[in-house]
Order: C-alpha cells, then structure tokens, then sequence
C-alpha cells in the first residue's frame, strides 16, 4: 500500500484509532466507548488507564483490518493524536501511575470553587479573561485540578512533594506511547487549561498563583505540527507521533476550514461551534470563548478561533437511550423526530452541566417545559436534537456580532449530523444553508493532517490550504431553510424563554 497517517482520536465517551491516505479516504479504523462514571450527581470521571488500554485495543483493530485488506502496519508514516479537552489527568512522576480518576470536562462538580476564585478578583467570572480567553467556569482544568488538591490527598501531597504530574488527555496518551518519555502538550489544549497566556502561548506564573499550582507540573508547550517522541512497543513501535491537536480544533483542520471568517460545528458529546479569527485574537464581548485554534509548526504564527462550547448534544442522545431507555440505539433518534413535524410546542433545555456559551450558567438545570397529555417519545427526541440546534443558533449569532460578519453556510460534522432530519431541522433553526462533506470524521482527519505535514507528507502545509485541495474533496451536501422567518423567529422566542426558566435553579 502507498504512504499512510494515522490518528488516534481520544473523544469523551470513546475512542478511535483512523488510518488515511493521501486523500482522506479511511482505509481502516476501529473504535471503542470506555466508562463514565456518574458517581454524583453533576460528577463525570473517567479512568485515565482504560483510555489508554482502549486506544491501544483500537491500534491493534485497525491494524489487523488494514492487513486484511492487503496493508500492513509499517505504510503507517506517522501518527497525530485528538482529544476531548479539558479533562484533567494527574500522575505519579515515579511510578506512572493516575493519582485519581481523571475529571471529564461536563463535570460540575467544581461550581463552588469557581465562586470562590470570582470572590478573590474585582472582575468576578471574568477574572482571568484577558489572560487565558476564558470565563471562570467548570468547564476548565485548572478548576477541576484546583478541586483535586483540596479534596484528595494523594493528589496534594504528590503536588507538594514534586512527584505529580499534569496534562489533558493528549499529554496523558502522549506520556504512555511514548513509556513514560514525553511530558508536553500542544498549544491548542494548553489554550484550554487556563494556565497559558493566550498571546504568548505559554505557562503563566500569575495564573499558577492564582489557582495555587507549582508550575513544574505542567507539560512542555508545543506546537501542534512538529515531531514530539516516538511509539514505544506494539504493532507502531518506532512511528513518531507528530500532530497534536485538540478535538475541536482538529474538526476545524479536517473541514479545512483554514482562512480568518470560516466556521464549522462539530455535534458530538457536546456541540462546538468555531469561527477561525486569523492570527488575531479577538475578544468576545458575547460570551464566546478565545482560543488556540492551531500552531501549524514550532516557528508558525498560532491561529485562533472563537468558540461557542455546548456542553451536551449527543449526551443528550446517550440519555434517552441509556437513562430513560426511551431508544435502543443513538441513531433512532432522528427516526423517531421524523415521525413528528414538530415538538409538539415541547422545549428540552440540555443543561446538565448547567449552560456554557453564551449563557454561562454553572446553575442552570436541564429542564423540559411545555409538555402536555399529547406528548409523546417522539417530541421528546426532537426536543432533544432541537436543544442542540437551538444552542448552536444562539452561538453563532453571537459570533456574527462578535466579528461584524454574517456567515455564508456552516460546515458541519460529529454524531449527529448522519442523521438528515437533524440537519434539516439546523438549517431552518438557522436560517441558513447548512454543509455537511461526505466523510465526516474531520475531527481524526486534522491531527493526521497536522502530523502529516510535520513529516512533510504528500505535500501538505497547513498554512497553504491550496496542498490541501485533494484531501476529502468529494462533494458537500447542501441543506437549506424551508420555513419562514416569521416561525423561526417565534421557535427561537420559545426556545429563550425556555431556557431563562432553566437558569439558576441549582442556585
Ligand atoms: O471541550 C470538550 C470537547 O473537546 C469534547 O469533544 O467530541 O468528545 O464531545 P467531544
């Protein structure tokens, strides 16, 4: 077989490991879910160990099918690596070892340390913002560690005592492929932290202070594009890893979506929607998030993105199938909606991690309001995708007044996006043509691009998207409004009111 990238694609409820070739097509993959645990209620934990016994599960998988279509595991070039961000995972520098479960980036369980970090500035949620892009929230690591270290003591006296260390789920992979040889990061995941200096793309000491850690714990900054270590043991012993590149921003790499203006949404655990601002960082004054978007390579100019984080979009799914046992499988859901017209004036407000962009309520509660005695499963699942196509609208309509400029169409992938009355329902929630690519799996596809590129692979360069024009270039499908303005307007009035009725019940 010809010349082959990989990517290892570390999601927040499973995992997958992608082989491509020059042109995107998948020539292989496997994929595995791996446990959440809801030990209380608003906690989300995860075991750091079984993200890495299930991702080399996947590694084998794949491999095996690539032989049996005539490939073998040395066409493999290079690997990139793309994960759920945010999530937080420490270690003993001794023994390897995770000190606790790593917190997954729903948890909320971190609601009152960030009132009391708010108290300690004049500027409230907003205290670090100008530094790291980001408001106080639960959503981001540096609470969930910061939570770590009051609550259990392995993890402080480690702290304490110069054995622990720290990173995102990529850092944490990264460490074991390597045996235990590699401690970094990239730039984009470090942007999640909320440790990194936005503009200068490294660790803030001011920061460390600020949530009281020793910045020695925090993995080396790189870019997202260069060679970091090799893979130690199994089928890939010896293949470096060379793309490293957080979930989201990966999607917005695999959709090519490479020039200031363009934006995609991703509909995956949650939905995340980002707008590429060049290499100018841009504040939000809508509630979005400033991020990383890509370093392209150690002397690249970083690229950043806004972004509009929802913390549940196919969780919400997940829910239905395995908390009420309403579906058997997540893609009945765009069955069931499809049987209805409407949601039967139902609004299912997702907020189980209280409400991230733009609403930024940490007590909001998922709530589903308007239900009547002629309300059935089938307005429930529509509610359901609805909640994720509502919050999506509301995100993008706070990037357009963020950047002053209206979108053309949004570029979409994830989950949920395989299902076309989901789609349908996006764009008439948007009033706007919606564009979905054939082979969705963006998200693997950007690190194996990035990591690609770092090996000067079939041409490709990042920052020149013209080396990019064969890679997934079979056709979009288009899906455009269908109904009025005047009853969107009045869906998106329902869905408002919905959600002020939500916020602050966990108060
Ligand atoms: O910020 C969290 C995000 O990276 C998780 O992505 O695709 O696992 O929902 P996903």
């Amino acid at each position: 077989m010809p010349d082959l990238v990989a990517s290892i694609d570390a999601g927040t409820t499973s995992v997958r490991f992608m082989i491509f070739n020059e042109f995107a097509e998948v020539q292989a993959s496997h994929g595995l879910e791996f446990t959440q645990y809801f030990d209380h209620p608003g906690w989300q934990d995860q075991d750091a160990h079984e993200i890495v016994d299930k991702v080399l599960e996947c590694v084998d998988q794949a491999i095996k099918k690539l032989e049996q279509k005539g490939g073998k595991a040395s066409d493999i070039k290079v690997v990139g690596i793309t994960n759920q961000r945010e999530t937080t995972v420490v270690w003993s520098k001794t023994t390897g070892k995770a000190l606790t479960r790593a917190i997954a980036w729903p948890d909320t369980r971190t609601t009152h340390t960030v009132r009391q970090l708010a108290e300690k500035s004049d500027k409230g949620t907003d205290a670090v913002k100008l530094e790291t892009g980001l408001p106080l929230s639960t959503y981001f690591a540096a609470l969930k560690l910061r939570w770590m270290l009051d609550n259990i003591p392995e993890v402080k006296k480690a702290h304490d005592e110069g054995d622990m260390l720290f990173g995102t789920v990529d850092c944490w992979l990264l460490y074991n492929l390597t045996g235990g040889e590699v401690h970094l990061t990239d730039a984009s995941n470090a942007s999640r932290t909320m440790f990194m200096d936005l503009r200068k793309q490294t660790w803030d000491p001011k920061l460390c202070d600020f949530f009281g850690i020793k910045m020695e714990i925090l993995p080396e900054i790189k870019s997202s594009s260069e060679v970091y270590g090799k893979i130690k043991g199994g089928a890939l012993d010896g293949v470096e890893i060379a793309g490293i590149v957080g979930d989201q921003m990966a999607a917005l790499i695999g959709q090519k979506a490479l020039s200031p203006g363009e934006a995609k949404n991703t509909y995956g655990t949650g939905a995340f929607l980002l707008y590429n601002t060049g290499t100018k960082v841009v504040d939000s004054k809508n509630g979005l998030l400033s991020t990383i978007a890509y370093k392209a390579g150690p002397n690249a100019e970083p690229v950043y993105a806004l972004e509009g984080s929802i913390a549940v979009c196919g969780s919400g799914i997940k829910w239905l199938r395995d908390q009420l046992g309403l579906i058997k499988e997540a893609s009945e859901v765009g069955d069931l909606a499809s049987q209805v017209e409407d949601s039967g004036g139902i609004y299912f407000v997702t907020a189980f991690s209280g409400l991230l962009c733009p609403y930024w309520d940490d007590c909001a509660s998922g709530m589903i309001i308007g239900m009547t005695g002629y309300t059935d499963k089938r307005h429930f699942a529509r509610a359901t995708i609805e909640a994720a196509c509502y919050q999506t609208q509301a995100v993008l309509a706070a990037c357009e007044r963020d950047s002053g400029v209206p979108l053309a169409s949004l570029q979409v992938d994830g989950g949920m996006t395989n299902s076309d009355v989901a789609m349908q329902i996006q764009a008439d929630i948007l009033g706007l043509t919606v564009e979905r690519p054939e082979m969705r799996e963006t998200t693997a596809l950007g690190s194996a691009l990035l990591a690609g590129a770092a090996k000067g692979l079939f041409g490709w360069d990042i920052s020149k998207p013209e080396t990019l024009s064969k890679v997934n270039a079979k056709g979009k499908q288009a899906f455009k409004p269908t109904i009025s303005e005047e009853k969107r307007k009045e869906l998106l009035h329902g869905w408002e009111r919905a959600v002020e009725r939500s916020r602050g019940w966990l108060e």
